[in-house]
């Protein structure tokens, strides 16, 4: 039995090889970790611009950037990841999947900011894999992109990353491979700062889930079945829809929304005490999915979002889109809270608990009234004044055009997929802005690699992040200043959209 994943079923006529675009992508660039072709930028179709040399993944800028980050006597924090196939228990209901260790969620990785970090990832998956860290400063080299910044790991050979750490915070590790993603692969990293403990009691890692691996199709299956069958392009035909994601939520339904690799007749149960002051770090390792998360008959805090610190905002949900994480604090009460996660304009959601006290498990299909209350979204948060970049005369903008492809699944960046992408070329010590101008129906959780940025908001400065959702005709712009040299993916973090063009490098030059 196959059953369909895909949400919409309209005529289209673009049907392409299913390895049209990773074979693109290795034309793109000559993978081999120590630089790139310089050809890569004239071979674009269209490319006008002179000659400039971008500079190589594992070149000398990189190099030196990275000794910059090194603290004097650092410590290593080493880890061993195994990639493979593995049977999981999602809580009475069992899938065949890939994933880190066995496990889903992976291992958790815990290290402290100016350590370096080293973790050898040994490959048993059938097929090529490659770890990114994302949202991390780190050296363009271990950035975990094949064909841009390493060759992939082939399958049974491994590869050891191994970087300094520049900033804390709650970040989280996935492949860059293909729809790899949308498996079970994905795990988080939280890096710690010692010298600043934090005013909270204990703290619990959330991650969500959209799931469907080993329920009829697999990932690649569902993304080559949405580009046999096509998009609508305007978001009708009863698709689901989202006010606060301004439009249509995604274009894949998934039979299962997990909270920590459990479904919700099934959830975790995470004991605190009563009174005690709880810090969740929230990470979206959803492949299509926004979600709305409250904790039933509290408020939430926000303190950071992408790991980066915000001045404190207290409502009663929070929306997290794909790749995005937000920590919050919260004061538990007494008994047994659900903590659910609203799969954004579709049908279901996750569930964890959290119990202080006696009382019975609430129905797994609870919605608790905070969902419906005082949703923070980006637009409510501000960077703190330590993190706050503040605004100077961009040396250079790059706009970002999204839009859906006029024939088939086709999602683009100034009108182009990623295997025909114009490279944004940017030099070390700009002030660079890019703007996120989106002309499609759908958001898009645009995701910068090896920077964090700083949103500016209609009404001011916003917070850092790394990765910030677009509403449908909405422009965000993202400010960066560019102090980390090499070749950077930007891409839509729906991994449908990126594997169907939604990608660009922004690519430092010399
Ligand atoms: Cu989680 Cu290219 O990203
Ligand atoms: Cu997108």
């Amino acid at each position: 039995m196959r059953e369909s994943h895909v949400r919409r079923r309209v005529g289209g006529s673009y049907h392409p090889e299913p390895s049209e675009l990773r074979l693109s992508r290795r034309q793109v660039l000559v993978a081999g970790g120590t630089g790139i072709a310089a050809t890569a930028l004239t071979a674009c179709a269209g490319q006008t611009a002179p000659l400039l040399r971008p500079v190589g993944a594992g070149g000398p800028e990189v190099e030196a950037a990275e000794r910059a980050r090194q603290v004097a006597g650092a410590t290593t924090a080493s880890f061993t990841v195994n990639p493979g196939l593995a049977t999981v228990d999602l809580g009475g209901v069992t899938v065949d999947t890939w994933a880190y260790d066995g496990v889903v969620p992976g291992p958790l990785l815990t290290a402290d900011v100016g350590q370096t970090l080293e973790v050898t990832v040994a490959n048993s998956l059938p097929d090529p894999t490659s770890v990114h860290w994302h949202g991390l400063a780190l050296r363009n080299d271990m950035d975990g992109v094949p064909g841009l910044t390493q060759s992939p790991i082939a399958a049974r050979e491994s590869m050891t990353y191994r970087f300094s750490l520049a900033h804390p915070g709650t970040y989280w590790f996935h492949p860059h491979v293909g729809t790899q993603l949308d498996r079970g692969l994905y795990a988080p990293l939280i890096i710690n700062d010692p010298s600043e403990p934090g005013a909270y009691d204990a703290e619990h890692v959330i991650v969500l889930d959209d799931w469907l691996d080993g329920t009829g199709e697999n990932p690649d299956q569902v993304l080559d079945r949405l580009r046999s069958e096509g998009m609508d392009m305007g978001g009708m035909g009863g698709s689901p829809a989202s006010e606060e994601l301004g439009g249509d939520a995604g274009d894949v339904v998934y039979p299962y929304y997990l909270v920590n690799g459990r479904i919700g007749t099934a959830p975790q149960i995470i004991d605190a005490l009563p009174g005690q002051r709880l810090r969740l770090r929230l990470i979206n390792a959803g492949s299509d999915t926004a979600f709305r998360v409250a904790l039933g008959d509290h408020h939430l805090t926000v303190t950071h979002t992408d790991g980066f610190p915000v001045q404190p905002f207290t409502g009663d949900a929070v929306l997290i889109g794909m790749g995005e994480r937000v920590d919050v604090l919260v004061t538990v009460g007494d008994g047994v809270f659900p903590l659910v996660s609203l799969a954004e304009g579709k049908d279901g959601g996750g569930l964890a608990l959290i119990r202080t006290g006696a009382g019975a498990a609430p129905d797994p299909d609870i919605r608790p009234l905070e969902l419906v209350g005082r949703v923070v979204t980006v637009r409510d948060l501000r960077a703190t004044d330590d993190v706050l970049l503040p605004e100077r005369r961009p040396d250079r903008t790059h706009d970002l055009v999204l839009e859906g492809g006029m024939d088939g699944y086709q999602w683009t960046i100034n009108g182009r997929t990623f295997d025909r992408a114009e490279f944004l070329q940017i030099r070390a010590g700009e002030n660079v802005r890019l703007r996120f101008v989106n002309r499609s129906m759908m958001f898009h959780p645009m995701h910068v690699h090896g920077h964090t940025f700083q949103v500016r908001n209609s009404d001011g400065d916003g917070p850092r992040k790394d990765t910030v959702i677009v509403r449908p005709m909405e422009t965000v712009v993202a400010d960066l200043v560019a102090d980390n040299p090499g070749q950077w993916l930007t891409h839509c973090h729906n991994i449908y959209h990126g594997e169907a063009g939604m990608m660009t490098t922004l690519s430092y030059v010399l």
